[in-house]
């Protein structure tokens, strides 16, 4: 019983570290084939997303998506996504910091 108390205590401890953190984004699979799940490219002429500005990455995406930036690969990447996912993805890569020795 003690024990499931203690357990009990620690999980709401660390429940505000979780809410913090962001969430995987469901979409995320997708996208980490060109530009890695933490945001590192792994193909040549894909950009590095991770540490990006959560802004310019949402805004990006809005213009695959809506046609105005018109690279075919990212518009069949990223496909008729909602604000939601576009803004889910946005906050994921930018929250990933950069590594090194990536290409
Ligand atoms: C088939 C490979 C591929 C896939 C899959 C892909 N991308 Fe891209 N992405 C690229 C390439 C190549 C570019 C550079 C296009 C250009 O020149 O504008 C790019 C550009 C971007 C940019 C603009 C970066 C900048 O600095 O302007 C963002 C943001 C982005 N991708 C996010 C995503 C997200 C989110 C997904 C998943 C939904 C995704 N990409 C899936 C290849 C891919």
């Amino acid at each position: 019983m003690r024990t499931v108390l203690i357990a009990a205590c620690c999980l709401v401890a660390a429940l505000p570290a979780l809410a913090s953190a962001p969430v995987k984004p469901a979409r995320l699979g997708l996208c980490a084939a060109c530009h890695g799940e933490t945001g590192m490219a792994q193909i040549p002429g894909a950009p590095h997303l991770a540490g990006q500005k959560a802004d310019y990455l949402r805004e990006a995406l809005k213009q695959y998506r809506d046609g105005r930036r018109n690279v075919p690969l990212m518009r069949a990447a990223i496909g008729p996504v909602s604000e939601a996912d576009l803004d889910e993805l946005a906050r994921w890569y930018s929250a990933q910091s950069p590594q090194q020795g990536q290409p």
